[in-house]
């Protein structure tokens, strides 16, 4: 481990890494080292092309761009010195020698570097008189990437993306000198399944979103630290979050699970949060059939009524429970509780399987399957063979996975069930034929940890309200355990206490409860370093 000085501290960093590489690991770049950079970044590949990292490093007559320098033991470097200053205010002049004056109209105002390092180290008056460049605005790159070529600072960061990290190579620097261009290549539109990432890593205005371009202000926007429920893998998010809703999903970097990548589909996936298909109301069937709104008590006081007749008629052996993969931890622990308080033994899981990759996506479409798999739930299969040879009369589901084509491809093996009682975020073929159906929150709407396909598990926070009624999984089942007068149940729904409960019951997630679980979560104990889909 080098140890170097870098304006008069002196810090250990590792051996083989460049400056920017070695500050970056430590911590400390731009987060008590200041060093402005464009062109370089943490997973890919260095370009040196931009020069505004320049540093003083004593022994070398000529500054140095800390991004392809490599650190020695002993080396002393200054980020703040008038040489260093001069630097950036050449490399800044130039810049904006043909930047448009766009901020006021550019939806990157608020988070764009060029902007920030303008106000820090360019000049108020511009010393050239010639017209700017004009080049294309408003180019549709494909599907889901608009480009500004103006506001094109030339870092390449798109291109290697394209290049390194999706392998797709759509984009290109075109033509030479300053006649330069970022273009997709003929005929190659930018649609790959990660292509909005590059509005994320571009540190201008120049490639923006079609979802999220023009609808608010980002300085009106707080980030909320959370997790991508799209699929097993867990990926780090924030959540823009104003006037209690959700307008985007960015990357959030943990190197353990998503590195500063998410997909598409993923990133698209908070649109589900406040669609039109969510449920608003608890439903009972009245004596006719019809489904009735009725409120939380009403409907839990009825599931709780059928499920006691059932037990005293024919035993607790004719109740099932199929948990939901999407629930937290703390949701399932509860569901568990109540299924071994009610004497039944027969419960299992749906997981939803689609397309997979090799980079992030993962097949199982539902962020906490392993969670439940950890907690005790087996194969829903299982839980449908002994439904289909009729030893199952009353049936709690959370969430409508079972529909899938995979389990039972529609809900008519549901029909002869005389007590269905369904937990559910959204709307599903389920409500037809449910007993008593309750609505429930969905991940950005509450507390709790989920559990990656690596065993990685991670909390989530409630980011906005739901506009109408609707509790948490575990906050039903705790009340039905309460109506049913269950021992071993708790009197009240507390994420906190169930979570010290979960880790004090399973000694795979000690140390893993809401409050001790760090930002970027911790693998469960059992959790073998080569894993399938673990990287640390
Ligand atoms: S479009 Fe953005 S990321 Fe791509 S080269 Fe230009 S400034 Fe860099
Ligand atoms: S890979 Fe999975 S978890 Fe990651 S962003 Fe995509 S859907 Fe979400
Ligand atoms: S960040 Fe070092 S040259 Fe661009």
């Amino acid at each position: 481990m080098p140890r170097i000085t870098v304006d008069d501290v002196e810090i250990e960093v590792p051996a083989g890494r460049t400056l920017l590489q070695a500050l970056d690991d430590v911590g400390l770049l731009m987060n008590g080292v200041e060093i402005p950079h464009y062109c370089w970044h943490p997973k890919l590949s260095i370009d040196g092309s931009c020069r505004l990292c320049q540093v003083e490093i004593q022994g070398m007559p000529k500054l140095q761009i800390a991004c392809n320098t490599p650190v020695q033991e002993g080396m002393v470097v200054r980020t703040k010195c008038d040489s260093v200053r001069r630097a950036r205010e050449g490399v800044m002049e130039l810049l904006l020698v043909n930047h448009p004056l766009d901020c006021p109209i550019c939806d990157q105002a608020g988070e764009c570097k060029l902007q920030d390092y303008a106000y820090e180290y360019g000049m108020t008056e511009s010393r050239t008189r010639e017209p700017r460049r004009a080049l294309k605005k408003n180019l549709e790159l494909g599907p889901t990437i608009v480009f500004d070529q103006e506001r094109c600072i030339l870092c390449r960061r798109c291109v290697r993306f394209t290049r390194e990290i999706t392998g797709t190579g759509e984009l290109a620097v075109l033509n030479r000198g300053d006649h330069s261009v970022i273009e997709t290549y003929p005929g190659v539109p930018l649609d790959n399944p990660y292509s909005m990432n590059v509005a994320d890593i571009c540190p201008v205005g120049a490639l923006t979103t079609k979802d999220f371009r023009f609808k608010i202000r980002v300085w009106f926007l707080d980030d909320v630290p959370g997790v991508c429920t799209g699929c097993s893998n867990g990926c780090n998010i924030h959540l823009g979050v104003a006037n209690n809703k959700v307008y985007r999903y960015l990357p959030r970097r943990n190197d353990a699970v998503n590195e500063t990548w998410i997909c598409d589909a993923g990133r698209m996936s908070y649109h589900e949060i406040g669609s039109a298909d969510r449920l608003k109301l608890p439903l009972v069937r009245a004596s006719l059939g019809v489904p009735e709104a009725t409120s939380f008590a009403a409907a839990i006081e009825s599931a709780a009524a059928r499920l006691k007749k059932l037990v005293e008629t024919k035993g607790a052996g004719v109740i099932a429970g199929l948990a939901s993969p999407h629930a937290t931890n703390e949701d399932l622990f509860t569901f568990r509780r109540l299924l071994d308080a009610l004497g039944t033994e027969t419960a299992g899981v749906a997981v939803v399987q689609g397309p997979a990759d090799a980079l992030l996506v993962k097949a199982e479409k539902a962020a906490n399957a392993a969670g439940a798999r950890a907690l005790g739930f087996g194969d829903a299969r299982a839980v449908l063979d002994r439904l289909r040879s009729g030893g199952v009369d009353g049936l709690i589901v959370m969430g409508h996975d079972v529909l899938d084509a995979a389990y039972l491809g529609g809900v008519d093996l549901l029909t002869r069930l005389d007590t269905l009682i369904v937990l559910d975020t959204h709307h599903s073929a389920l409500e037809r034929i449910a007993h008593v159906l309750l609505p429930v929150r969905v991940a950005a709407e509450k507390h709790g940890t989920l559990t990656n396909c690596a065993g990685r598990v991670q909390k989530i926070q409630p980011a906005v309200e739901p506009a109408w009624e609707a509790l948490d999984d575990g906050e039903v089942l705790t009340r039905l355990g309460q109506a049913l007068a269950l021992k071993n149940m708790p009197a009240r729904w507390d994420v906190r206490a169930v979570s010290r409960e979960l880790a004090a019951a399973h000694p795979e997630f000690a140390g893993r409860d809401l409050a001790s679980l760090a930002d970027d979560g911790a693998p469960l104990a059992s959790t073998r370093a080569d894993a399938p889909g673990a990287r640390a």
